[in-house]
């Protein structure tokens, strides 16, 4: 296996935009830092499959950005799909998997690259794994940009990783809380009051349990990937 440059960690001084104050505490990564990040990645993917047909296979929706970044740098030639996951979350918490969108590629004997955004309890991308590996691929690779270890419950294998972040729900470059801030150019932490308006009643008991962490995990709302 090829020398990997070990994952980031996040960590910027860089100030939130007027606009997005009131909703997001700080940045965690900023635009440059993701791509010099993206770009790095792409070269060890390149690397590693050089000399055979990709078969890209990306979990909707969170990896739009990601995703567009992370293959225009490959100059490897590779088939892209798609697999449609949807969790009714408690708040910020993953609850059960919804399929959407089922893969349509065949993957029987290719080499596969599975595209996630975030690697938190490790549920969704472990499902996933078993679904994708029963379609007998020659090998599967996985891939995600923001590993946040200390949530793990499921124990994953990760071949790629952008950054190692701390245990706050973060959201922008794909990432959205209720869909919304997947457009945000950085990956910011999501400031409590936007969870304390979405659902004040179950936050309240909720942010008591947190407190002092700065970030909570609250509400119950339906929130797609
Ligand atoms: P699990 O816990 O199954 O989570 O590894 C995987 C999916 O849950 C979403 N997720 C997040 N989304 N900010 C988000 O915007 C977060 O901090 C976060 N943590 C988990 C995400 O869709 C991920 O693929």
């Amino acid at each position: 296996m090829s020398q990997r440059a070990p994952p980031a960690p996040a960590r910027s001084n860089a100030r939130v935009p007027e606009r997005w104050r009131k909703e997001v505490e700080r940045i965690l990564i900023t635009e440059d830092q993701i791509a010099r990040r993206v770009r790095q990645m792409s070269r060890e993917i390149e690397r590693d499959f050089a000399g055979r047909e990709m078969a890209v296979v990306s979990l909707l929706n969170g990896t739009v950005m990601f995703l567009a970044d992370l293959i225009r740098h490959l100059s490897v030639p590779l088939r892209l799909d798609f697999i449609g996951v949807s969790s009714y979350r408690l708040g910020t918490e993953s609850a059960d998997l919804v399929f959407t969108k089922e893969l349509r590629l065949d993957v029987r004997g290719r080499d596969v690259l599975l595209v996630d955004d975030i690697l938190d309890t490790g549920k969704t991308l472990s499902r996933v794994l078993d679904k994708v590996r029963a379609l007998r691929p020659r090998r599967i690779k996985t891939c995600v940009l923001l590993n946040k270890a200390a949530r793990r419950v499921e124990d994953v294998k990760t071949d790629y990783v952008g950054f190692e972040i701390p245990d706050f729900f973060v959201v922008g470059y794909g990432l959205d809380f209720g869909e919304r801030y997947r457009n945000l150019p950085f990956v910011g932490v999501l400031h409590p009051r936007v969870y304390q308006t979405a659902c004040p009643r179950i936050d309240s008991a909720e942010t008591k349990k947190v407190k002092g962490r700065g970030n909570a995990r609250s509400t119950i709302s339906p929130l797609s990937r």
